[in-house]
């Protein structure tokens, strides 16, 4: 594996490329004759997300798997779209610290800290105003208003990652047992396998 440095005009452009097929990061590097500009090209990201779902949010992303261009560059974004009241639910990303700017709407935010404390650090935002959520804390988003909200957020890895915190409880596959989980939450299976059939 090399890495290419294009230079153009004052621009340094470096991307993953490779003779033969290797994988970094889980995503195969191109051949640097075979790059295309299409490999660091996405359009579409003024159209709004889809917010009719339970949670009434939806995150469109912007990373290695949509800009093969972006593998090893450390960076991707995501537009994030909220229906009044709309929840983006709690969530980490194991490889990525994320800064938010609010461009639509005002959204109520928060991370948690680490079991040291588990302090909650929390904001309601206006239009224009940056976020951040440190690298692997458990963060979430929330419109307050009665129109719809809009955030785009950078993350600092091609490939960040998310693992949403009642997905992976009470939504694995297969599903984690009913009275380990009871005893965890020190609640009875009735409620867990309550909350296991939400996802
Ligand atoms: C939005 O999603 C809902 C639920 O999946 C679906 O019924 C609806 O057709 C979608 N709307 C658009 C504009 O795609
Ligand atoms: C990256 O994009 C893929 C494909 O849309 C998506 O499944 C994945 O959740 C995205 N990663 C993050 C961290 O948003």
């Amino acid at each position: 594996m090399y890495v290419l440095s294009l230079v153009d005009g004052n621009l340094l452009v470096t991307f993953c490329f490779c003779m033969v097929a290797v994988m970094v990061n889980g995503f195969a590097c191109k051949d640097p004759k075979a790059v295309q500009v299409t490999d660091f090209f996405l359009a579409g990201l003024h159209m709004p997300g889809n917010t009719s779902n339970p949670v009434g949010s939806q995150v469109k992303p912007v990373n290695v798997s949509q800009i093969p261009g972006l593998n090893t560059l450390g960076i991707s974004l995501a537009r994030i779209d909220f229906a009044p009241w709309g929840v983006n639910p709690q969530h980490m990303h194991p490889r990525a610290t994320e800064i938010l700017t609010v461009i639509e709407g005002s959204l109520e935010v928060g991370f948690i800290t680490s079991n040291l404390e588990n302090r909650l650090i929390t904001k309601v935002l206006q239009k224009g105003d940056v976020f951040v959520f440190p690298v692997n804390l458990v963060h979430f988003q929330r419109n307050t208003g009665s129109c719809n909200a809009v955030a785009i957020v950078a993350l600092s890895s091609q490939n960040p990652g998310v693992i949403t915190i009642a997905n992976a409880v009470f939504g694995s596959n297969p599903d984690i047992a009913n009275d380990l989980l009871a005893k965890s939450f020190q609640t009875d299976t009735k409620t867990i396998d309550w909350l296991q059939s939400k996802f």
